[in-house]
């Protein structure tokens, strides 16, 4: 039985590494390419499972050879999967140009993605009952999403929503669903303006105190708000005055010095990692699993590519020490 269930998508990554981003009309010639399985949600369940903790994956695919190669690498990862097939859609792709700064810029085209169904959602009740973890992203149909978030919450389930990417039809009941949620700068932004109906620019964050981003937290109503910061590590904010082990309603974790070439699927890897180390360390401090996720994300960045090269519970312990 899984103890984490990730409902989400699967994108076939096509990833061109180049100096610098072409400009429209450009043609550039990319140092180096490569594809593999990736997607919000599956690099979030690699992520997950690899940190040690039984992981199950629901998603949708076309009937083609890029669903071939999703089951593919699912059976070989041992990762279990329920994937709704689509004989009238296609696998999803991605474009991704990664820079020499290691910033992606990402296309994707979701697909069947966005026809995985509530149905099949609830057709997946099993793996509910027995889980301890809801793990989101917002790259599947909102109505699916919404499944899941109610199946959770029946079987009481925690529920943690990584909001990307922030969509229109994510509205302030289904944030209501979720008890933790991982947005980056962008995503916070979008969501306060979307939910709470307050306009920050994304980049004026960056300048904001510890107590600043502790209301702006707050007004996306009662929930834990974990933000990523990129290379400036992350920002947790226990806006429901639930602290989960922690003294402080809010604090900061430092970023991990690391050697990053490529920062797609960072956020994934913090995700998954972080829902990983939550049901791990059950009872533990949530500041020590919000650490282990930092580590993880950070490592991440020292790999081109997603979920082929999600780090492993050992890579962090070789490079960190024992995990908090
Ligand atoms: O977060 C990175 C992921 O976003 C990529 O794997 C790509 O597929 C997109 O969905
Ligand atoms: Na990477």
């Amino acid at each position: 039985m899984a103890d984490v269930v990730v409902v989400g998508s699967y994108v076939q990554d096509h990833i061109w590494r180049l100096d610098r981003f072409p400009q429209p009309g450009e043609t550039r010639r990319a140092a180096a390419f490569h594809t593999g399985p990736g997607g919000k949600g599956f690099n979030q369940a690699v992520a997950c499972l690899r940190q040690g903790v039984a992981s199950a994956f629901i998603g949708a695919l076309g009937d083609d050879a890029l669903g071939a190669v999703a089951q593919r690498f699912a059976a070989d990862e041992q990762l279990p999967c329920r994937w709704q097939i689509h004989a009238e859609r296609s696998t999803a792709t991605s474009g991704i140009f990664v820079d020499r700064d290691g910033a992606p810029m990402n296309v994707v085209q979701l697909d069947a993605n966005e026809a995985l169904t509530p149905d099949f959602v609830h057709a997946q009740e099993d793996l509910f009952a027995g889980a301890k973890l809801l793990l989101l992203q917002l790259e599947n149909d909102i109505a699916a999403t919404r499944a899941a978030l109610q199946a959770a919450t029946r079987h009481g389930l925690l529920r943690l929503m990584n909001p990307a990417p922030v969509r229109a039809e994510f509205d302030a009941d289904l944030l209501a669903l979720c008890d933790l949620i991982t947005p980056n700068e962008t995503e916070f932004a979008q969501l306060l303006a979307q939910i709470a109906g307050v306009h920050v620019e994304a980049g004026s964050l960056a300048s904001c105190d510890d107590a600043q981003l502790h209301a702006l937290a707050r007004r996306l109503g009662a929930l834990t708000v974990v933000l990523t910061l990129g290379a400036r590590g992350c920002f947790v904010s226990h806006a429901d005055g639930e602290r989960r082990g922690d003294t402080a309603v809010c604090y900061r974790l430092a970023p991990e010095r690391v050697e990053a070439i490529d920062a797609t699927g960072a956020g994934d890897a913090f995700s998954g990692a972080l829902a990983a180390a939550i049901v791990r360390g059950q009872g533990r401090p949530f500041r020590a699993a919000v650490q282990h996720a930092n580590r993880v994300a950070a490592l991440s960045t020292e790999r081109a590519g997603t979920a082929p090269v999600m780090p492993r519970y050992e890579d962090v312990e070789r490079r960190f020490g024992a995990p908090g």
